[in-house]
């Protein structure tokens, strides 16, 4: 409860008072205006009356003054005079008082003041007014006399009016303001104060604050400050438990420590084709979206622990309205950790660099998974030209920065390591691949395979994810160029400028706590899928990752395991990439040919093999998938490493699940504890799905668990702490790559 109920009351006492008084405030000086306007028209009626009457009366009643004949002024009167409120009409003597009258009048009446040709006002006791007209041939003045005491009656009518509409307005707004309370205040507050208390407690509030509407801004930062407290929670937890068993595992907390110790408080600069958080336009107002990629998934814990800048591509459609002068904007939106520099490409260059030479040249060149590659001399321009770009912004970045440290990212940026390199020279530059790197022989259909070669051994380290990929890097440099390869240290040696080359296998954070498992059949229905046993895959849809082996192994299953038909679903979260490149739409259109023929082989009424769920979605439902599915499919062709299947290993799960694994990925040297598979060979898919749903408890959990520790020991935290640890070991001052 939200405590005590006596202050409450109080503050909304003082509350309603304040509207209250406001109110009357306020509608007490309209009314005031209001009757001062009537009472000012009603006079100015009788004014203009009254002087029109005496105007009229003044030269046909002038000689009854001498005549003294009150009888005939009486009737002259009464000719005039048969209009509403006359009282009468009194000629008078200069001193004011009265010669003859019409009955009913007082005995004198002040004179007309002077200077004025017709005198109007009201009386002492308000209720007559009188018009006075100096006599022309005569001394003395006639008088018009009215009936003013409509004027008084119609101003208390104005008041009384008032009075009541303020009566009844009162009693709304109290009612409103104590619904609001009530409702719209003091109940979320006690929810929110009992949801609070349950956090602090270590005993709920996963699940997110219980209120939204006018206190949800306020809501928000208390979630913000929740998960934070969480998060302290679990990491003092964690530390505590691997105090406890002697282990040092990483943490970001330690990655942290340990980064401000080796690079001696410098910050971190991560170059990245992809951003982080796009801003983009939907229904007219401005969202924030995560995009699906691994990288990401990778690097950004490295980010949010230990600060720094992420310089990339602005790709939102709303990117540039939210960033400031200097093309930066504070992220992750929710709890500002670190700054995205974004970086402004044309289409042009777009085209020509990241679909042309990047993603049609590069990408199927190192994946060797059945695309050729495309190389045309445009594409390879400006990829040259955006790497320049880059360069630059990069360099604006770290201006003034003494000793900075760059952490390059992907087959992107090939020729950056140089290019910064040759620039400032006391930089401490990595080039990450993010992808494989193929044998010498592959490499070398490259057209320009000397220039990148030449770009990355700019970096002073040269990561993979596995050391097969090193190895192949190494005899690719010993092919293609004239250098000095240190097979002992896995170093290359350049005109004095030497690159260490090492796998660094990439990783996630443990989802530790992630609150109360989400809804399985609310997850079914979302994507309008049925079924007691679910499998899952996430994919960019991209042709290395095998969807449709994936599928076809699928369709082996049920076909050889026809009891399955009608329990189980396998539900596909792909989203769609690089769509301007035709190989890529082609995929799209073949991913839903083969479900579409696959699902008419086996659906039954209501329910159908493959759900395939083409879209962008967001992380927390990636998350909450993973968190339900009994198995997950990583089937890729090819694949540097991939998270996906980390990811899986790594979610907050109740009960054990199992991983299918393509051997042809860098995962499947972490997690041996998966069913791996080669993807081609169908029969094989078909019969590790049927392995994994019947598999002995005991077994699943002893292979999940292996898994887990797997991923809990090199997770990403290490990951960037062996980076960092031999970007700081680097020695400066060697020469300056040329
Ligand atoms: O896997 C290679 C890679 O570049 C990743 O680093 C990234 O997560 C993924 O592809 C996404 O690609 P894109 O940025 O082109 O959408």
């Amino acid at each position: 409860m939200v405590g005590p109920p006596s202050t409450i009351m109080r503050v909304t006492t003082r509350l309603v008072v304040s509207i209250v008084l406001a109110a009357t405030f306020v509608s007490a000086g309209w009314t005031w205006f209001q009757a001062r306007r009537e009472r000012a028209q009603l006079l100015n009626e009788l004014d203009h009356r009254g002087s029109l009457l005496a105007e009229g009366l003044r030269e046909a009643a002038e000689p009854l003054a001498k005549r003294a004949d009150a009888k005939a002024l009486s009737r002259l009167a009464e000719k005039f005079g048969h209009r509403d409120r006359l009282r009468g009409v009194s000629l008078n003597a200069p001193d004011g008082t009265t010669l003859v009258a019409t009955a009913g009048l007082p005995p004198a009446s002040p004179p007309p003041r002077p200077g004025t040709e017709i005198d109007c006002g009201l009386l002492p006791g308000r209720t007559l007014h009188r018009c006075a007209a100096a006599l022309e041939n005569s001394p003395g003045f006639l008088a018009v006399f009215q009936d003013a005491s409509h004027v008084k009656t119609r101003v208390r009518e104005v008041w009384k009016r008032s009075f009541w509409r303020l009566l009844m307005q009162v009693l709304l707004i109290v009612a409103i303001t104590l619904w609001i309370v009530r409702f719209d205040i003091l109940a979320p507050i006690e929810r929110t104060a009992e949801w609070m208390r349950l956090l602090r407690a270590g005993e709920g509030g996963g699940a997110g604050p219980p209120v939204g509407g006018v206190l949800g801004p306020l809501a928000s930062e208390a979630a913000g400050l929740a998960k934070s407290l969480e998060a302290a929670r679990s990491s003092a937890e964690e530390e505590a438990r691997l105090r406890h068993a002697g282990h040092a595992q990483w943490t970001a907390e330690r990655l942290k420590e340990h980064a401000r110790e080796r690079l001696k408080g410098r910050p971190m600069l991560v170059v990245a084709n992809r951003e982080p958080y796009l801003h983009v336009k939907h229904d007219g107002k401005i969202t924030v979206l995560r995009p699906a990629s691994g990288l990401v998934s990778g690097v950004e814990p490295i980010l949010k622990a230990c600060g720094g800048t992420w310089v990339a591509h602005g790709a939102g459609d709303a990117d540039r309205e939210t960033v400031d002068a200097a093309d930066r904007v504070r992220v992750p939106p929710e709890e500002p950790r670190y700054t995205l520099r974004r970086v402004w490409l044309t289409k042009e260059e777009e085209r020509g660099y990241y679909y042309g030479f990047a993603n049609e040249g590069l990408w199927p060149l190192c994946h060797i998974a059945h695309a050729r590659p495309q190389f045309r001399e445009d594409d390879w321009k400006q990829y040259h030209a955006v790497n320049r770009k880059f360069a630059d912004a990069v360099l604006a970045e770290i201006e003034g920065v003494d000793e900075p440290c760059v952490l390059i990212q992907d087959y992107h940026f090939a020729l950056l390591p140089r290019m910064i390199k040759q620039a400032r020279p006391d930089a401490r530059v990595s080039l990450f691949w993010h992808i494989p790197w193929p044998n010498p022989e592959a490499f070398g259909i490259c057209p320009w395979q000397r220039d990148i070669l030449d770009g990355m051994l700019g970096a002073d380290v040269l990561g993979f994810h596995v050391q097969y990929h090193c190895n192949n890097f190494l005899e690719t440099v010993d092919r293609a160029l004239e250098s000095r390869i240190d097979w002992e240290h896995f170093a290359v040696k350049r005109a004095g400028h030497s690159t260490m080359v090492k796998p660094y296998p990439i990783s996630v954070a443990m989802e530790e706590n992630a609150g109360p498992p989400p809804s399985r059949e609310a997850l079914l229905r979302s994507v309008g899928a049925r079924g007691e046993i679910v499998a899952l895959g996430v994919d960019r849809l991209d042709y290395t990752k095998g969807i449709v082996e994936r599928f076809l192994g699928i369709e082996r299953f049920l076909e050889a395991n026809p009891g399955y038909v009608g329990r189980f679903v396998f539900v596909e979260l792909g989203a769609p990439s690089r769509t301007t490149i035709p190989r890529y739409k082609d995929l799209v259109d073949e991913v839903q040919r083969e479900a579409a023929r696959i699902n008419a082989r086996f659906a039954t009424k209501d329910w159908k093999p493959i759900v395939l769920a083409v879209g962008h979605h967001e992380r927390a439902v990636v998350g909450a998938w993973y968190r339900i599915a009994d198995l997950c499919m990583v089937t890729s062709l090819h694949d540097g490493m991939n998270l996906v299947a980390k990811e899986y290993v790594a979610s907050d799960r109740e009960e054990a699940g199992v991983l299918i694994l393509s051997r042809f990925t860098g995962a499947a040297r972490e997690l041996r504890d998966a069913l791996i598979i080669n993807p081609y060979d169908v029969e094989r898919v078909a019969d590790a799905v049927r392995e994994a749903l019947e598999m002995e408890p005991e077994e699943r959990r002893r292979r999940w668990e292996a898994m887990r520790e797997a991923v809990r020991e090199n997770n990403i935290y290490r990951w960037g702490a062996r980076l960092v640890d031999d970007l700081a070991r680097v020695r400066l001052g060697g020469a300056v790559p040329s």
